[in-house]
């Protein structure tokens, strides 16, 4: 497999055409972002930390059964994917309060959100990512009504597993966000999971173990993502 030209450049990760039409390399940066890239600052081995977190993680879903464009590790930054159609559209699931509802609601952080919710945002750093509907999707042709659906479906069953994988580590899986993207017709799960696209909270202190460190700028980022992994038994060597 032979890397070829950078075909995206995002704010933590890159994205290379290889020699191979129907895959792509991932390329995790010690790039960090917040705040739609007004906060921005390269942190030392995170990008290493993150590819060896979305493997794991990938690997998870795929042993669930949730297709994800995830193929393999190729080295400490670098791993193989699917070549996507990616659907325009970022998929959050909520269990607990906290971030933009916060705001946005005027509702307190940590409250258990029962059942889990799920809000749709456009993908537009210009806009900064602004709140959608199913209707909005469907207007404007972001994706098809069976596609919504599928993600919907998907978003809710990770979240199925993934809650129980970080509850035995002690740790709460607070929300996360996804992307979709079609692949041979199917819509299945690809970009990321790791700390940058989550929140997580230790079980009994709720400390935060995810990028709210580096937005709230409480240090210790990567410090924190190495120990989520090294209690889910991520090998990071
Ligand atoms: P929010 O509270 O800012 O709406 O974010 C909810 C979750 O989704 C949080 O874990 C961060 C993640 N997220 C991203 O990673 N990128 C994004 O562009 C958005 C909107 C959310
Ligand atoms: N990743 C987005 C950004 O850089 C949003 C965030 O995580 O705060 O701006």
């Amino acid at each position: 497999m032979e890397k070829k030209d950078e075909l995206y450049k995002g704010k933590a990760k890159s994205v290379y055409a290889t020699d191979d039409a129907k895959r792509l390399v991932m390329l995790f940066r010690n790039d960090t972002s917040a705040f739609d890239g007004k906060k921005k600052e390269a942190l030392d081995r995170k990008g290493m930390v993150n590819n060896k977190f979305n493997a794991f993680i990938m690997e998870k879903l795929e042993a669930a059964g949730i297709e994800t464009h995830f193929e393999k590790l190729l080295n400490d930054q670098e791993s193989l994917v699917k070549r996507l159609t990616m659907l325009p559209v970022e998929c959050v699931v909520r269990n607990i309060s906290a971030g933009s509802i916060c705001r946005r609601l005027g509702v307190q952080e940590g409250l258990d959100l029962n059942p889990p919710t799920f809000e749709f945002f456009l993908k537009n750093d210009d806009l900064g990512d602004p709140m959608i509907n199913e209707f909005h999707i469907q207007s404007f042709g972001w994706a098809t009504p069976e596609q919504v659906e599928i993600m919907k479906a998907l978003a809710f069953k990770v979240n199925g597993v993934l809650k129980a994988l970080f509850d035995a580590a002690g740790l709460l899986l607070v929300d996360y966000k996804l992307e979709f993207g079609v692949y041979e017709g199917r819509v299945i799960l690809g970009d990321e999971f790791t700390p940058d696209g989550c929140r997580l909270w230790d079980k009994e202190t709720r400390k935060k173990l995810d990028k709210d460190r580096f937005r709230q700028g409480l240090g210790g980022v990567v410090e924190a993502y190495e120990e989520v992994g090294h209690r889910l038994g991520v090998k990071f060597d």
